[in-house]
């Protein structure tokens, strides 16, 4: 907004310093037919007057006497487009039709001097020439006393100038019969040429009296042929009569001529007339100037006069050249005043903007010194807690170093013991007098203790391949021939697990060089993995195919399962040391990025692609062609073989209990992934308690609604349903929200028995544990359940207070004696309908009611109807046999038999006592 302001002001003052030359409205076209004094003093004079007129501006120009040379000035002049036309026209006829067209066109003609045969022009301003002529005539016959010999020395031909003066000179003598005109030449207004026709002249006439040249130049020129061919000459007369050099006042002065008369100039009234035409002011057509003559008698007194004028004339020219330089002084002097008020404006608003910049910049610099300052200081708090997290980072490096090497050592320290322990029990188990029980757990000993010393050597083997000191064995074999020799191996956990297992390769002969101990180890990880994580009765597919990739020709082995999935945030990090894909897995986590370090010492490469849809593949690239050095192949196979013994979990027989068998043998429900652990337990608890078994939380949960254990024994790290989770769904469960639940573990943080007990746990042992302890902790619990039952199940009967069970047992209660209640006298009383009004199967109904009661549900059944019988004898409204049918007893004998089992009396006897 400022800047335009600022714009528009400037502007203002620019047209107004331009102003003067705009004031320039009219041009005026001037065009000269000759070149001589009297033309020069007519131009002087217009340029002078022009002066006078700041709004007009004269363009003058002029021939040499040349008719068509005129016609075109006159021409571009009307190019220019002038205002006005000034034109003294050489000839009449010829410059007629240019002259018109002028008019015509709408531009203002003035004629000067010379006149044209027509009236197309504005104004005529001029001598009257025939006047001028016969005032001459009449001078001369003064002169000659009517008697002599003339001669005419005439102008241009065809100018009417010349034609007019010549009429009226006829016409001025025309009285005079004496006086002759006897010659008449050509001299064309210009000096030499009269001088030449007068030197004809004379040597044709020999007496001349007197010669009238229709100009003064002329005179000059009559003057010299006379003076030069007789030494004589006549009385000669000529007209303009100027004043100054090769004037005719001079001419006369110096008796080169005797008269002259004045043909007047008029250039000031000229350009005074035009400034009236052109500001439509009231002007004369005709503007006629005056002539007299000047002689002997008069051109001391006309010289004086005109030298005064002249005088007055060149004071007036110094006034105006002064008033000239004052203009233009003023003019500079105004435009000098607008650039410096423009000057003035632009620097007032340069420095207010630069001040206001300056202002701004100063703000800037101090909010900038400022947030400087502020970076600054978190630049060095930065640095600091840089250099802090980076001590933090050293020392954890240190640390985890430390941590390492000690895990290494003590790792290898483990192989010692280990073997010590291995050793023993190997020779322990060749002994034929072990029990079947204790050869069974000598195994479990073998099979742990090796799978321990797999597990160490592959920590040892990873952190050597950090350390960067793995040793490879590489020697040429057959990478299909390889496979397919491993792949029987796990023949045995395809079958168990119910898998689809296919191998296939594209016909490639995979000849090649790699470390055939490193490959099974690839190989028995991908496998074992994909066996773990398949879905029961999925599919593993194994394919060997040929890859060309840029970096050469690769072998690509795939290992697809389906059944699993692993979400890409999980996906990018299977190869991370110590990360585990599913946390309630066991292991340790290295078994994948062992993989990725055993594919990398062979300079392959391993992928992992994952789709909820299908499953998970495992895809390994081991170069075709390899420049490593070739080794004397010391391979050995066994590894897949004693890694499979030490690494499935073959599932035992399972306990098929039905819930009428085994009923004196309290039954314990173990869910627990790891087999041997499951094993372990039953072998803890087998001679007391009947057992089942599940491996997993989902499986934990079938078999807890199937069978209604007694006591539930249950890991907590399981794949699917973790242990907390089992043992939140047990307690909201009807069937099985009695049953009491030990979670055991190797997570022994306290925030971790926090949420145990939290689920519901009714206790939480830790691993390792004590058999003893457990065994312990588990008779406990059942003894405990065993008491509140026989409790429970005697204020049945005794209607005493039963504050032994929890909330939701004695809501079960409740729901099942209000149903017996609603139905009571039908004896035929429907467990079925009982179970299904309670929304369980019968004979979850059956182990519920036994181990909430300790009654089966047809003896509470009965607990109901006798207690219900007491009530209606206590009334002594009915008699015994009423009562007992009312009470749904199918025979009064029967009634009374039961009602003395449970109270130890007769109904008569009640009744008698009562
Ligand atoms: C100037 C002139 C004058 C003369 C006039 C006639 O060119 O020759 O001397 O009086 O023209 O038109």
């Amino acid at each position: 907004m400022k800047i335009k302001v600022l714009l528009c002001f400037i502007a203002l003052l620019f047209f107004l310093s331009c102003k003067q030359d705009k004031d320039v409205r009219y041009t005026i076209g001037i065009s000269q037919c000759s070149d001589d004094l009297w033309r020069e003093t007519m131009n002087n004079e217009m340029q002078r007057e022009i002066g006078f007129h700041k709004d007009a501006n004269i363009i003058i120009r002029s021939v040499k006497d040349d008719t068509q040379k005129q016609i075109e000035d006159i021409e571009w002049l009307i190019e220019q487009s002038v205002n006005l036309l000034i034109i003294s026209p050489n000839e009449s006829k010829a410059l007629m039709p240019v002259i018109q067209k002028a008019y015509k066109s709408g531009i203002p003609v003035i004629l000067v001097d010379r006149r044209i045969d027509t009236e197309d022009y504005t104004a005529y301003v001029g001598a009257d020439n025939y006047q001028i002529g016969k005032e001459v005539g009449l001078y001369a016959a003064g002169i000659l006393n009517g008697r002599g010999n003339v001669v005419e020395m005439r102008g241009w031909n065809g100018s009417t100038s010349d034609a007019e003066r010549h009429a009226g000179f006829v016409d001025g003598l025309k009285n005079y019969p004496e006086i002759q005109i006897i010659a008449e030449a050509r001299g064309n207004f210009l000096k030499e040429e009269a001088k030449l026709q007068m030197s004809y002249i004379l040597r044709e006439y020999e007496h001349i009296d007197l010669v009238f040249a229709m100009n003064d130049p002329m005179a000059a020129g009559v003057y010299e042929a006379s003076r030069k061919y007789t030494g004589k000459t006549p009385f000669i007369i000529g007209v303009d009569a100027l004043s100054g050099e090769g004037g005719g006042i001079q001419n006369i002065q110096n008796n080169v001529q005797d008269a002259s008369f004045i043909y007047p100039t008029g250039g000031d009234k000229v350009i005074d007339l035009a400034m009236k035409i052109l500001k439509n002011q009231p002007f004369d057509r005709e503007n006629t100037l005056y002539t007299t003559v000047v002689d002997k008698s008069n051109v001391r007194v006309l010289q004086l006069q005109t030298e005064q004028i002249a005088e007055q004339q060149l004071k007036i020219d110094s006034i105006n050249s002064s008033l000239n330089d004052s203009l233009v002084r003023y003019t500079n002097q105004k435009t000098l005043f607008y650039i410096s008020i423009i000057a003035i404006v632009l620097i007032s608003f340069f420095l207010l903007v630069s001040f206001k910049a300056y202002r701004a910049k100063s703000k800037a610099n101090r909010l900038l010194a400022h947030q400087n300052e502020e970076i600054k200081r978190q630049a060095e708090e930065l640095r600091e807690q840089k250099e802090q997290l980076l001590a933090i980072s050293k020392q954890l490096e240190e640390a985890t170093h430390a941590k390492l090497v000690f895990f290494t050592n003590i790792s290898h320290e483990f192989k010692t013991p280990l073997s010590l322990i291995l050793g023993p029990v190997e020779s322990l188990l060749t002994d034929g007098y072990l029990t079947k029980e204790q050869h069974e757990l000598l195994t479990l000993v073998k099979k742990n203790s090796n799978r321990l010393l797999y597990l160490i050597s592959e920590i040892i083997e990873f952190r050597s391949y950090e350390n960067g000191k793995m040793n490879m064995h590489f020697s040429e074999g057959n990478l299909k021939e390889f496979i397919e020799d491993v792949n029987p191996l796990f023949s045995e956990w395809i079958k168990r697990k119910r898998v689809n297992f296919s191998f296939s390769t594209d016909g490639t002969s995979f000849d090649m060089v790699f470390d055939k101990e490193k490959v099974e180890k690839i190989y028995f990880n991908l496998i074992s993995n994909a066996l773990k994580f398949v879905n029961i009765s999925g599919e593993v597919k194994v394919k060997l195919k040929k890859k060309n990739l840029e970096r050469g020709d690769f072998a690509e082995l795939s290992v697809f399962n389906s059944g699993s999935y692993i979400p890409p945030e999980i996906l990018k990090n299977v190869f991370d040391r110590f990360y585990k894909v599913d946390q309630g897995s066991e292991g340790t986590g290295i078994g994948l990025s062992l993989t990725a370090a055993l594919v990398e010492a062979h300079k392959g490469k391993i992928d992992v692609w994952s789709d909820e849809n299908t499953g998970t593949a495992f895809c390994v690239l081991l170069p075709l062609v390899s420049d490593n050095p070739v080794m004397s192949d010391s391979y050995v196979s066994g590894y897949t073989e004693s890694r499979l013994e030490s690494e499935t979990d073959e599932i035992g027989t399972e306990l098929q209990l039905t819930a009428s068998e085994n009923e004196d043998k309290p039954v314990v429900l173990v869910v627990e992934d790891n087999y041997d652990m499951c094993k372990f337990i039953q072998h803890i608890l087998n001679k007391e308690y009947t057992i089942i078994t599940a491996d997993n939380g989902v499986d934990g949960l079938s078999k807890a609604k199937k069978f209604i254990p007694d006591i539930i024994i249950s890991d907590v790290m399981m794949p699917g349903k973790d242990g907390f989770e089992l043992c939140s769904l047990l307690k909201e469960n009807v069937s099985t929200n009695h049953i009491p639940i030990i979670l055991l573990t190797a997570c022994s943080l306290d925030e971790q028995k926090l949420i145990g007990f939290e689920s519901g746990a009714d206790a939480y042992i830790p691993k390792p544990f004590n058999a003893h302890l457990l065994k312990i902790r588990v008779r406990k619990l059942i003894e405990n359940r065993q008491k509140i039952k026989e409790a429970f199940g005697n204020s049945l009967i005794n209607d005493t207070k039963k504050e032994s069970l929890g909330e939701m047992e004695q809501n079960f209660i409740n729901d099942f004696q209000a149903y017996v209640e609603e139905y009571i006298s039908n004896p035929e009383l429907n467990v079925d309908e009982l179970a299904d009004h309670l929304k369980l199967s019968r004979s979850q109904l059956y182990r519920k009611i036994k181990s909430l009661t300790n009654y089966s549900p047809n003896e509470l059944i009965r607990i109901v109807r006798l207690k219900y019988a007491k009530r209606l004898l206590n009334s002594k409204v009915k008699s015994i046999s009423e009562v007992a049918y009312e009470a749904g007893f199918s025979s009064p004998s029967y009634f009374a038999k039961c009602f003395k089992d449970i109270y130890g009396e007769s109904p008569t006897e009640y009744l008698e006592q009562m």
